[in-house]
């Protein structure tokens, strides 16, 4: 994989502000609300035009959630999501038509995105045929350009998507993706379903188009040496919450929270001699459940530096070194 040269955009292209996500649970017999999931709770940051901006964590954490609600697929429970300065938390559908060709999606399956009947022409095609961009012919014209910026051939828009590999797919994904010249495209583990062989592959062909069309990429894993490869800043989840955000290489170099130090150390690092001079965090339990997140720090019951105020106040987000926000009591860096 190509490390990622340092850019420093500045403009906001998007702003979340204290964003909530709670699905309400049912108790089966009388199908009456008993509670809520809490899958986002109260996650704010912004992302800056032309970066990448990661957003990692465990499964369960709220990932998926936090980048539905992002693009409007769902309405947040709370919260404000402000994109290129418009304020787009309750518009409604007829409202999103326009901001949602600016803002796109790419999947972790590809293969359950696509429809399998439909040939790979039609499926690129489709997002100008519904929002009716140009004649029948530029648009044909341009489903060729978007084979083209993804590494497909011409020929491929008369197969359908069984008869291409994993990659393959999620190329198609991509390209049907950048069909309405997107700003956004929220990257949902768009490389965690493929062969390890051809993940580095998609992640140079994702490099590249943000290089050429300028794009803005919210890009969710779990997997902490990918988030490394493609983003300028990360942001880490824990049970719904962002426990840490700042840049890329602070973070790896000198994480701040325990649950990232713990994240990292997980990571096998290339040289076995560093290997062992790094001391493995094994975080004890499981993630608790987030219909009844634990009390104070979300993050105490595991936190191997946990004191008594982790257990009764919850640790503020805060901005503790320049561009660096924790939640932590008593942050390490
Ligand atoms: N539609 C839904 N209804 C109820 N609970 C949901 C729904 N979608 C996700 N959840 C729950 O919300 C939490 C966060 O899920 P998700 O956003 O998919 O996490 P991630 O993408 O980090 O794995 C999980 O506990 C999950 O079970
Ligand atoms: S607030 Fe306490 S429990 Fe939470 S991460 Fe910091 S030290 Fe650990
Ligand atoms: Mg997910």
């Amino acid at each position: 994989m190509i490390e990622r040269a340092e850019t420093q955009p500045e403009k906001p292209l998007l702003d979340v502000k204290n964003i909530k996500k709670y699905y309400p649970v049912s108790s089966s017999f009388f199908n009456r609300s008993s509670g809520y999931v809490k899958a986002v709770d109260d996650v704010s940051f912004s992302v800056k035009a032309g970066e990448t901006l990661g957003i990692v964590g465990e499964s369960g954490c709220g990932k998926s959630t936090l980048g539905r609600n992002i693009l409007r697929l769902q309405k947040p429970t709370a919260g404000q999501i402000i994109y290129e300065d418009k304020d787009i938390t309750k518009y409604r559908e007829s409202e999103l038509r326009k901001v949602r060709k600016e803002m796109q999606i790419v999947f972790q399956d590809p293969y359950a995105s696509l429809n399998p009947k439909h040939k790979v022409g039609e499926i690129i095609r489709e997002p100008l045929r519904v929002h009716r961009e140009g004649s029948k012919a530029e648009q044909l014209d341009r489903v060729k350009w978007l084979l083209e910026k993804v590494g497909l051939e011409h020929h491929h828009v008369m197969r359908y998507p069984h008869e291409f590999s994993g990659g393959q797919r999620q190329r198609i994904g991509i390209a049907r993706a950048l069909a309405l010249n997107p700003k956004l495209i929220v990257c949902d583990e768009p490389i965690s379903a493929l062969d390890v062989s051809v993940q580095s592959q998609v992640i140079n062909l994702f490099q590249d188009l943000q290089d050429e069309l300028g794009l803005t990429y919210l890009f969710i894993s779990h997997d902490l040496s990918v988030i490394r490869h493609v983003c300028n800043r990360v942001a880490v989840m824990y049970l719904g919450k962002i426990v840490e955000l700042g840049e890329t290489g602070d973070i790896y170099h000198e994480p701040a929270h325990s649950y990232t130090k713990a994240l990292l150390s997980a990571i096998p690092l290339p040289n076995p001699l560093q290997q062992r001079k790094r001391e493995r965090i094994i975080l004890q339990g499981d993630v608790p459940n987030p219909i009844n997140p634990p009390e104070g720090c979300r993050f105490h019951t595991r936190c191997p530096i946990a004191t008594e105020i982790c257990k009764k106040e919850e640790p503020k987000f805060e901005e503790k070194m320049p561009g660096r926000w924790v939640a932590c009591h008593h942050h390490l860096a």
